[in-house]
């Protein structure tokens, strides 16, 4: 048996300071901002957005997957303020495997208040208990310590260290995998 997963009609997520919500195309100036500025792409292992349509484009494709339930992104903004200021998902979902990979970034004038560690705890609980999912991977680069210290704090463990797997921007980059297992 396979997992069947439904984001129709989208899974809004309120927690305490934020509200994760669907990417829509007039949030496209926000979503450059996110995808154009070195600190939130430096360890993305994808090259800096350039135009607003290519950001169009990405908003198209994400909604695509979304439809087709293949993947799917929230946008974070706060209570207060309509704009979005990072993103977090499950770009890559094996329904085979009941596993997916997560991720997420936020625009560096919001970094080290807990806001991902929310908005990441918010999408996990909704992995397992409405996705069914059985793990979550994230794969990220080992210099990242923001990125790992926030998979540590929500329990994700450590499982394997790529050598130069990854080949971006003329360099072969190390990858290091982590997991977390639906316990239940
Ligand atoms: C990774 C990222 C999302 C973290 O978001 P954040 O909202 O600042 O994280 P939080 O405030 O919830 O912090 C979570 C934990 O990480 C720690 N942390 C955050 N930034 C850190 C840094 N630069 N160095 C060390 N620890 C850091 C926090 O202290 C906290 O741990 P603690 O409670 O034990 O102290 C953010 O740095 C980011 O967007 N980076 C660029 C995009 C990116 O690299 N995405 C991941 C790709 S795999």
């Amino acid at each position: 048996m396979m997992l069947t997963v439904n984001f129709n009609p989208f899974p809004t997520i309120e927690t305490e300071r934020l509200i994760l919500r669907k990417i829509l195309m007039s949030d496209v100036e926000e979503l450059f901002l996110i995808r154009s500025r070195i600190e939130t792409m430096k360890y993305i292992g994808k090259p800096l957005a350039i135009t607003i349509s290519e950001v169009e484009e990405l908003i198209q494709k994400m909604n695509d997957n979304l439809e087709n339930n293949l993947g799917i992104a929230w946008g974070i903004s706060l209570k207060n303020e309509s704009k979005i200021i990072g993103s977090v998902g499950y770009h890559r979902i094996e329904k085979e495997h009941y596993r997916a990979e997560i991720g997420y970034q936020l625009l560096p004038d919001y970094w080290n208040k807990g806001i991902m560690n929310e908005a990441v705890k918010a999408i996990v609980d909704y992995a397992f208990n409405n996705m069914k999912l059985h793990s979550i991977e994230a794969k990220i680069d080992p210099n990242n310590i923001a990125s790992a210290q926030l998979l540590k704090k929500n329990k994700f463990i450590s499982e394997a260290h790529f050598k130069e797997n990854y080949f971006f921007n003329g360099e072969f980059i190390d990858t290091e995998i982590f997991s977390l297992l639906n316990k239940n």
